[in-house]
């Protein structure tokens, strides 16, 4: 059995030697002194006191020592190491209050300095949208309605033969406002405000009516990418004489393709409104594929067309209920919502940028006025 290795000397254990640790604690000094910010002291303390450091390692042959042979050794590198410490303490001091200094320096908000008070503000790009819906109306002899936000159930439902027992006017539909008696809700669709337009201004032959209303409306659905309690709708209305499908097609054609560029038509397919007869929801080319080769467009599915709105020919109970002659005149109508137009215009993915008001969102659209 062997004894202990009395014959063992410390000083010949390399990482031990006084000149060894002298040199590391020497070498530690000296870079703590040349570190010139927080980053370079940073790196200091992981080469010189760190795991793998001089110190560290001559450190951890003390536990191999012989127990006489400890004493010394501890001594030594204890020493060396509290000096590296307390110089970093000090140098981590120095960079610090240095570093802050120079921040208050250069993050200093020159107060005096002139400012752009009133930068320019844009347009919402709803807004700008729903008026270039309705310049291109205007530019075909029509005019603009507008009317109020909350409105009389008789002109939202009752005026446009949506009877008493129809689902729409459910609370589970509809936002009713307070006292109920009072028979006001807000507005589900701009419809009313064609009855308005009817009711106030009348139908003749020289006065035949051509007006879109756009607007805000609000129906009770989630808030998601594609549906929001409150959106925007825009609904044209045109009562004359002689007016027929023919007329409504070339009329949404003609918009489908200035909205969306040349070549984007409709179809119309079969539907139910009440205030339609015939009534027909409309469908738009896919302006992404045009309908060519839809098999793999994801934005249409596959389908080639794309679901933009309803439209028909306007109920005569609605003509009646709005006092216009139903015998002489006929009308055609329509409907779809701004905001969804506007994401297939601008390729948005998602409803609810539209209404968040981040600016970045915003001023991509420019900052038209
Ligand atoms: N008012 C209908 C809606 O809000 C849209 C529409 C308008 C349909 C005119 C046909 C004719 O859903």
């Amino acid at each position: 059995m062997s004894g202990p290795n009395t014959d063992y000397d410390p000083v010949e254990v390399t990482p031990l030697k006084a000149e060894e640790v002298d040199a590391a604690r020497d070498a530690a000094l000296a870079a703590i002194a040349a570190a010139q910010d927080l980053e370079e002291l940073k790196q200091v303390r992981i080469d010189h006191v760190g795991d793998r450091s001089a110190l560290a390692l001559a450190n951890r042959e003390i536990g191999a020592l012989p127990p006489a042979a400890r004493k010394e050794a501890g001594q030594r590198i204890g020493q060396a190491r509290a000096a590296v410490n307390k110089a970093l303490a000090e140098r981590q001091a120095v960079l610090e209050a240095e570093h802050e200094a120079r921040i208050l320096v250069e993050e200093a908000v020159d107060v005096t300095l002139p400012t752009d008070r009133c930068p320019t503000g844009g347009r919402h790009p709803l807004t700008t949208g729903a008026e270039l819906i309705a310049d291109i109306f205007v530019a075909m002899g029509w005019e603009v309605a507008e009317g109020p936000v909350i409105e009389a159930e008789w002109l939202n439902f009752d005026a446009l033969n949506l009877g008493p027992d129809h689902p729409a006017r459910t609370m589970q539909d509809t936002f009713w406002t307070e006292p109920a008696e009072n028979h006001l809700v807000l507005r589900t669709h701009t419809s009313p405000v064609q009855a308005r337009t009817m009711l106030t201004r009348g139908v003749t032959e020289d006065a035949p009516i051509y007006v879109v209303c756009p607007g805000r409306v609000f129906r009770t659905d989630e808030y998601d990418a594609t549906h929001s309690p409150m959106f925007h709708q825009v609904e044209g209305l045109a009562i004359d004489e002689g007016i027929t499908m023919a007329h409504l097609k070339g009329t949404l054609d003609h918009f489908a393709s200035q909205m969306f560029g040349e070549g984007i038509t409709t179809r119309f397919r079969p539907s139910y409104f009440p205030f339609t007869e015939p009534s027909a929801e409309v469908d738009l080319v896919c302006f992404v594929c045009r309908g060519i080769d839809s098999e793999d467009c994801r934005t249409c599915r596959g389908e080639g067309w794309i679901e933009w709105g309803g439209c028909g020919i306007v109920n005569p109970r609605v003509l009646r209920a709005c006092g216009v002659d139903a015998d002489r005149f006929s009308g055609f109508a329509f409907g779809m919502g701004i905001d969804r137009t506007l994401m297939f215009r601008h390729g948005l993915e998602d409803l609810r940028t539209l209404f968040e008001g981040d600016v970045r969102f915003t001023t991509a659209f420019g900052s038209e006025i």
